[in-house]
């Protein structure tokens, strides 16, 4: 139910990128026609998006219907590692969809400001509409990670950014974690509007911090959700102790 988190426990990263991957396949099942999938940064999504590109998910999704975003962007050039779109399409996209369909954050702009608004309006153009409509939600899936901070896509504990309502892409003029260069990032409404949002948090390193997340901390992170279904999936090195057993 909207607002409502569900955690679902895996038994290692492994495990987590297979349940990730058909929790994706399950939300294209959904939907006959044109698919908006929400991509992620930083490490934790790596794996899936290995196992994407391969058999049996590979020739499962149908390629030709599905269109790929991504929720926040290190404002680094295209060809620097650190661009988050660059490892999506380096171990995924550039493989298997048409290149019409991958639908970066520009970061050959001027400002982490310009490169939101033109964004924004890439976005909107897209969904055909310039308001957030519940009932049409933007994106059939978004993934998310958690950083140690309780920060998810770019928005930071603290920051201005987190509270932003209209605006469906900002600017981040400083990162509050490495890397520390400026980004972008798909605000809590537009990331909302999706009919799921999938976090990934594998790893004994994420448990402080879901611990505070899980616990009702007002951490970025633990606002997030969809106007639809939030899913947290945790490994058990990840998972908080009074999760366990669950
Ligand atoms: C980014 C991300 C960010 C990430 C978390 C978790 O640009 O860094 O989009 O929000 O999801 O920091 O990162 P890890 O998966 O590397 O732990």
């Amino acid at each position: 139910m909207a607002g409502e988190r569900d955690i679902i426990a895996v038994a290692d990263a492994a495990a987590l990128a297979t349940a990730a991957a058909d929790r994706l396949l399950a939300r294209i099942a959904e939907n006959s026609g044109r698919i908006a999938i929400c991509l992620t940064g930083g490490s934790s999504p790596k794996a899936l998006y290995e196992l994407l590109a391969t058999d049996p998910y590979r020739t499962k999704i149908p390629w030709d219907r599905v269109h790929w975003f991504i929720g926040d962007e290190r404002f680094v050039p295209a060809s620097d590692a650190r661009n988050n779109m660059t490892t999506a399409r380096g171990l995924l996209l550039d493989r298997v969809a048409p290149a019409s369909h991958i639908h970066p954050i520009l970061t050959d702009v001027a400002s982490p400001d310009e490169s939101a608004a033109r964004y924004e309006r890439e976005l909107k153009s897209f969904h055909g509409k310039d308001r957030l409509d519940p009932a049409r939600p933007l994106f059939d899936l978004v993934l998310m990670g958690v950083g140690p901070d309780g920060h998810t896509a770019s928005l930071f504990p603290g920051y201005p950014e987190v509270e932003e309502t209209t605006r469906w892409v900002v600017g981040v003029p400083k990162a509050n974690v490495e890397p520390f260069v400026a980004r972008v990032s798909l605000t809590l409404p537009a990331l909302a509007s999706c009919r799921e949002m999938l976090f990934e948090a594998a790893g004994e390193g994420k448990r402080a911090i879901l611990t505070r997340v899980f616990s009702g901390e007002r951490l970025p992170a633990a606002r997030a959700h969809s106007n639809g279904r939030t899913v947290w999936l945790v490994d058990n090195a990840a998972l908080p102790g009074n999760f366990r057993g669950n």
